[in-house]
């Protein structure tokens, strides 16, 4: 949830009437205090459920923002962890929130679109956190590719995907509103900001990383329990590079 000291109202608006990368550079300063982080116990579970598929030497955090994943590949590689983003003031509050440690990975920061990796074969790990509502449904398969392209062959590509609030749900019909809202903010003004929260579909996603050529598994992740039917809350999908 928001705090006094995360951004006020009039700077959430001025940031949702500018483009996608203005946003987040001006949201920067203030971003680890909003509910858009990646929070703690999201980066534990993830970290507790990643590691026994390793060892990995080498990390890619694909729109790393201030570093929420780069702080889970460091407990997880050994060698050297990366975290790419295309907003320069997120790179800058990510540089200064993580110094490295000596015994630790090194850490670097790349300035990079995410449909245009500068990497090839290059990690044996990556994953995205709290990103994908900022690509198109029609982006994913170039997306998908670029992290493809960016993993050596036998690499895993791992996120987290929640599972969709009933119909109904308060959720339902908040998540719902909230992407009218940016459809109609979309139509009417430029440039974009892209932001939705249902372009996300599982059999969709898991559709575009066979297309892509990943083998993908799903595991539940426990921390977060079950619902009602049975079914994880939150899955790992686990994507490898052929
Ligand atoms: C909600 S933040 C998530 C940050 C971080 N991964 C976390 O979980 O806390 C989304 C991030 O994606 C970045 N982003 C959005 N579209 C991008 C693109 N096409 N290429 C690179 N970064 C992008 C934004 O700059 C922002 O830092």
């Amino acid at each position: 949830m928001f705090t006094p000291q995360g951004p006020t109202l009039r700077e959430l608006a001025v940031q949702a009437f500018s483009s996608t990368m203005r946003g987040y550079d001006l949201l920067a300063p203030k971003f680890d205090l909003t509910p858009y982080r990646t929070p703690d116990r999201v980066l534990e579970a993830l970290t507790d459920t990643v590691r026994p598929l390793g060892p990995f030497e080498r990390g890619l955090d694909v729109c790393c923002g201030t570093g929420a994943g780069v702080g889970v590949l460091r407990g997880l590689c050994q060698e050297r962890v990366t975290g790419v983003d295309f907003s320069v003031g997120m790179l800058d509050v990510a540089r200064a929130a993580h110094t490295g440690d000596p015994g630790g990975p090194t850490v670097d920061w790349v300035r990079a679109d995410a449909l245009a990796l500068p990497f090839e074969g290059a990690f044996d790990l990556a994953l995205s956190l709290g990103a994908f509502g900022h690509f198109l449904p029609k982006e994913r398969p170039e997306l998908f590719d670029q992290v493809y392209e960016a993993l050596r062959p036998g690499g895993l590509f791992v996120f987290p995907v929640g599972a969709p609030p009933a119909v109904g749900s308060r959720a339902y019909w908040s998540l719902l509103g909230f992407d009218l809202a940016m459809r109609a903010r979309n139509a009417l003004w430029r440039p974009p900001f892209v932001m939705y929260y249902r372009t996300f579909p599982l059999a969709d996603v898991v559709d575009d990383l066979v297309g892509t050529g990943f083998t993908v598994r799903l595991l539940p992740m426990r921390e977060f329990g079950r619902r009602p039917d049975g079914s994880p809350r939150v899955r790992l999908v686990v994507a490898a590079r052929g």
